[in-house]
């Protein structure tokens, strides 16, 4: 029944170009697609990266908070853009530029019987954790895992605005089935909000490895570019999922990722620890983003 359901929805692809078309779909502030492209060409200069954040006040001043604050890491005071760029380098100021962006495009209201303040929470929940876990398993870049952590749902976002019927159809089956999101996805819809969010976050022009993090992080594939991102974006989802709403603490990853297998086990088992430990830093974001504070 699940296959006959599906098929009378059409297909992912279908639902992918239906996103191309719709004129509202949250478009990233103009400065952050230019700064996007920019970012590709390897010739440009730090000058000219700063002066078009700059030219963006409001996201200008929020990067700054952001650098500044403990969630980045970095304790000394950053007082310009070109300033973080210099010290913090071309990446991380990128990926601050794309956290605050994001999170105040979509900033939408409660929907359909869907929390979606509860959904940030969620999210920003999971970006700390990842950091977190990337810093153990020590990525060079761990703000790349705040980013990732932040965005991986936001697919689920753009299906409740954007694609209605998909989003009805699946949180109907969540509440009738108790099933989670996902797995209510995989039985009767056509696509899901990772293959949603990472087809979004191409358009946006966003980085290789966050469009992966984002699109595989409920089922690692066995051959990705950055595995360890992947790891900790996946573990801290489902610690998030834990402890907040009572979700399964378990994964097959040791088994699919064999590389990663005694850190997936230590990490699950000693989670009830280092989650709890995590609470303050994810109030103080949440208090940021949410709510406009200082961190
Ligand atoms: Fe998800
Ligand atoms: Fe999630």
């Amino acid at each position: 029944m699940d296959k006959m359901k599906r098929e009378s929805l059409g297909d992912a692809q279908y639902y992918l170009n239906r996103l191309n078309t719709i004129r509202d779909v949250p478009t990233m502030p103009e400065v952050l697609l230019r700064l996007n492209r920019m970012f590709q060409d390897e010739d440009v200069s730090i000058e000219k990266i700063g002066h078009l954040i700059e030219t963006d006040q409001a996201i200008s001043s929020k990067i700054l908070m952001l650098v500044n604050s403990a969630f980045f890491g970095f304790r000394s005071r950053v007082s310009s853009i070109s300033h973080a760029l210099m010290i913090l380098g071309f990446n991380t100021v990128r990926n601050a530029a794309i956290s605050v962006s994001l999170v105040d495009a979509l900033r939408i209201r409660q929907s359909r019987g869907f929390d979606v303040t509860e959904f940030w929470r969620h999210s920003i929940a999971v970006a700390v954790a990842a950091k977190y876990l990337a810093r153990q398993i020590r990525l060079s870049d761990p703000d790349n895992a705040f980013a990732a952590g932040l965005l991986h749902d936001v697919g689920k976002l753009v299906m409740l605005q954007f694609l209605p019927e998909l989003f009805d159809r699946a949180w109907d089956s969540v509440r009738r089935e108790n099933l989670s999101f996902y797995e209510a996805e995989c039985s009767c819809l056509p696509v899901d909000h990772a293959a949603i969010g990472a087809h979004l976050a191409r358009g946006w022009h966003f980085p290789p490895l966050l469009i992966e993090a984002i699109a595989h992080h409920h089922k690692p594939p066995e051959l990705v570019e950055d595995v360890e991102l992947l790891v900790a974006v996946h573990l801290a989802d489902l610690a998030a999922n834990h402890f907040h709403f009572g979700a399964l603490l378990q994964t097959d990853m040791a088994g699919k990722l064999p590389g990663q297998a005694m850190f997936v086990r230590e990490q699950i088992a000693g989670a009830s620890q280092w989650f709890r430990e995590l609470e303050d830093e994810i109030e103080s974001a949440s208090g940021f983003f949410l709510e406009g504070r200082q961190p």
